[in-house]
């Protein structure tokens, strides 16, 4: 029976994360995972697919060249390269996973653990053989998976989730995408710029619903604009898939046929099979229940990330491991924050965003001062050929404080980071405008937009 410090089920962003902040702690830890060192996000979610979008943003590039005075004749995709392109990323950083583990003395347990006391897990080893491993303290990171709802489960062929949407044979001539989140989105995008019709089926009145509705608004626009059809409040009776194409039936009678139907209507923790019953963890909507040290009903037990509950975003796991590891060394971390991790969406334009939108600030019943400015005002937008979109902020109109900050445009989700660090400080209006930002960048735009809520931008 091999003891630790503290074990971790799940070696994602989450968990391999803890297991390199306990090994700095000088922690003896070990994490099982057996699939995949990085998780869905290294493997099957946020890197692959940063990959393809950079594939798509090099075909528009070459699309517009004519724009920069640049002829190119003819040029052609080979699909099976871009695909590989992104595997061969994943592969590699996997292998990265790896390496970190070693030179942090972390031990990888091959296996699928269940929790079988509060201090021991027994591991189904990828070598088909049991072992109970004993630990201190217990983190669960399992994650989560796309979920789907009756009538459109996917089968893997005509009917994908986003696993299936990174490895096509083919590049489907028509795709219809249920969901317009983060998932839906960049994947539409993606495969609109190769040319593929795309259909967005959205069930609530607008795109990207949890972000402020002027930036959902803009996006909406600029899709249209590029060809995709977008119907929102729409809801889907039932999916077929027709072996050679596949058949969406609204509710309203209508249907539409495509070569591919991507589901992408949320994602569901992986809360199973994990012994969470025997223990009596507990859950909540779908997830563990956790507080904000991130230790469940069980104090030794923590668990992190998707499986944790929502936002799912491989930041706020890492960000919950380490607090998680720091806590249970008996350091003194700041408890988990959630009032400031920014979303992030990788289309083109991207769209990022953090605090409150302007509708919930209202709800809250803050007096609000919003200031608005246009990518297409600034220089830096203009040389890189850059215009589309602009960044909204928004302020407490008693305190100056930034409560939020919405940006569709260039560098959306580098230039993001400026707002949550301006509102992790509590930063007001008045700082942000003296902040003196570089000319010419795009982060000007932060600085304009602040201006113009209180009526002084000096471009528009
Ligand atoms: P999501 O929950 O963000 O979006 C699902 C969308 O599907 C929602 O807009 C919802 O209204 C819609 N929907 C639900 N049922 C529907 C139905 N029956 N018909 C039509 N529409 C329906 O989930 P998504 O996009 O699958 O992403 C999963 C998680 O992964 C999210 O937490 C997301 O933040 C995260 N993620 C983050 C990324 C990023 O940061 N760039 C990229 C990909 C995923």
């Amino acid at each position: 029976m091999k003891k630790f410090d503290v074990i971790i089920i799940g070696g994602g962003p989450g968990g391999y994360v803890a297991g390199i902040r306990a090994s700095q702690l000088k922690l003896n830890v070990a994490i099982i995972e057996d699939k995949h060192l990085g998780g869905i996000c290294l493997n099957w979610g946020c890197i692959p697919t940063k990959a393809l979008l950079k594939n798509a943003e090099v075909l528009h590039t070459i699309k517009n060249a004519k724009k920069f005075g640049i002829e190119i004749e003819d040029f052609s995709i080979n699909w099976k390269k871009v695909i590989k392109r992104s595997r061969d990323i994943s592969r590699r950083l996997s292998k990265g996973i790896e390496f970190l583990l070693k030179k942090n003395k972390i031990s990888h347990i091959n296996g699928r653990g269940i929790l079988k006391s509060k201090t021991e897990i027994e591991v189904l080893l990828s070598d088909g053989k049991k072992e109970i491993f004993t630990a201190k303290n217990i983190i669960i990171a399992t994650g989560a998976r796309s979920k789907y709802f009756s009538g459109m489960e996917p089968n893997g062929k005509r009917i994908i989730t986003s696993k299936e949407a990174m490895v096509l044979d083919e590049q489907p001539k028509s795709l219809i995408v249920i969901g317009a989140g983060a998932i839906g989105i960049e994947f539409a995008h993606f495969y609109n710029s190769y040319g593929t019709e795309v259909t967005i089926i959205e069930a609530l009145p607008q795109i990207l619903p949890t972000e402020d509705i002027e930036v959902a608004d803009e996006l909406s626009k600029i899709f249209k604009k590029r060809g995709m059809k977008i119907l929102t409040e729409t809801f889907v009776e039932n999916v077929t898939d027709k072996g050679k194409s596949v058949e969406v039936k609204l509710k309203s009678g209508e249907v539409i046929i495509a070569d591919y139907t991507l589901v992408a209507v949320g994602v569901q923790s992986n809360i199973e099979n994990i012994g969470l019953e025997k223990l009596g963890i507990k859950t909540d909507k779908g997830s563990i229940s956790v507080n904000n040290l991130l230790q469940t009903n069980i104090q030794n037990i923590y668990a992190i990330g998707d499986v944790a509950g929502p936002p799912m975003l491989a930041h706020k796991a890492s960000a919950e491991g380490i607090i998680a590891i720091e806590h249970l060394a008996g350091e003194n971390p700041a408890p988990m924050e959630y009032t400031n991790i920014s979303g992030c969406i990788y289309s083109h334009p991207e769209v990022a965003s953090v605090g409150l939108t302007e509708n919930q600030a209202v709800d809250l019943g803050y007096k609000i001062k919003v200031g608005k400015f246009p990518f297409r005002a600034l220089g830096k937008s203009m040389a890189i050929g850059e215009t589309e979109g602009f960044i909204k902020v928004i302020y407490d109109e008693k305190f100056g404080e930034m409560l939020g900050c919405h940006i569709i445009g260039a560098e959306a989700t580098n230039l993001i980071s400026e707002a949550a660090i301006a509102r992790k400080l509590e930063t007001t209006w008045h700082e942000v405008l003296q902040t003196i930002h570089p000319h010419p960048t795009l982060s000007e735009g932060i600085m304009e937009a602040t201006a113009d809520a209180f009526n002084e931008a000096i471009h528009i």
